[in-house]
């Protein structure tokens, strides 16, 4: 059996354990889905939002990119968030970091990635950058690199509010909560850094006044 048909079998032995154990599940979950968080994480193998939230099928809307950015210029990751916060209605935006991530490590170097990845990666530099006092006093580079992934998450979440879909929201419903976290790849706990919500004040130059 190929690796691919190993997926197709254990998909079907899968959906046939929880129809055994629920047999309207899927017919219950085709109608319906109102998911209470949207879930933006890294697309790191490691970290799968459910198993690591323990959470089932319809309980987070998921996007995941690599080092978990939030890009005001990203068509896929803002029509995520306008469905998740204008439509689906979440309570919550977690953003989801984790220690040893490879997209943040590669940021600290000074490799050549070859374009679209310098791109992407250009990001993180710019994170960096913001941060460079704090980072650079830090000489530890495992310890520096876990404070770089941790200042990246919050910045995910500065950048969130700064949406119009985020602050029309805050304005007209008092919601979403937005959160910070980062996950240990190590322990498997997820450590909370960070936290925004519609009391929360942000750079004047990126307030929408007219929503
Ligand atoms: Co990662």
């Amino acid at each position: 059996m190929t690796p691919v048909e190993k997926l197709l079998q254990s998909n079907k032995a899968w959906a046939a354990e929880v129809k055994s154990k629920d047999p309207d599940y899927f017919e219950r979950l085709s109608h319906l889905q109102t998911p209470e968080f949207l879930w933006i994480g890294c697309s790191d193998s490691r970290v799968p939002a459910d198993k690591i939230t323990g959470t089932q099928p319809g309980e987070i809307f998921v996007h995941r990119n690599i080092a978990n950015l939030v890009i005001h210029t990203d068509v896929n990751l803002l029509s995520v968030l306008d469905f998740a916060v204008t439509h689906l209605k979440v309570r919550h935006v977690i953003v989801c970091g984790h220690y040893g991530c490879g997209g943040v490590k590669a940021a600290m170097t000074n490799h050549d990635y070859k374009y679209v990845l310098n791109m992407w990666l250009r990001n993180i530099k710019d994170v960096y950058r913001l941060h460079r006092t704090e980072l650079d006093s830090i000489e530890d580079l495992e310890m520096r690199t876990d404070r770089l992934t941790e200042l990246n998450v919050k910045e995910q979440v500065l950048h969130l509010a700064k949406t119009s879909i985020i602050q029309r929201a805050w304005k007209k419903e008092e919601r979403p909560r937005l959160h910070g976290w980062v996950y240990g790849l190590k322990d498997g706990i997820i450590k909370p850094v960070f936290e925004m919500d519609h009391h929360s004040r942000i750079d004047p130059m990126y307030e929408y006044d007219d929503l």
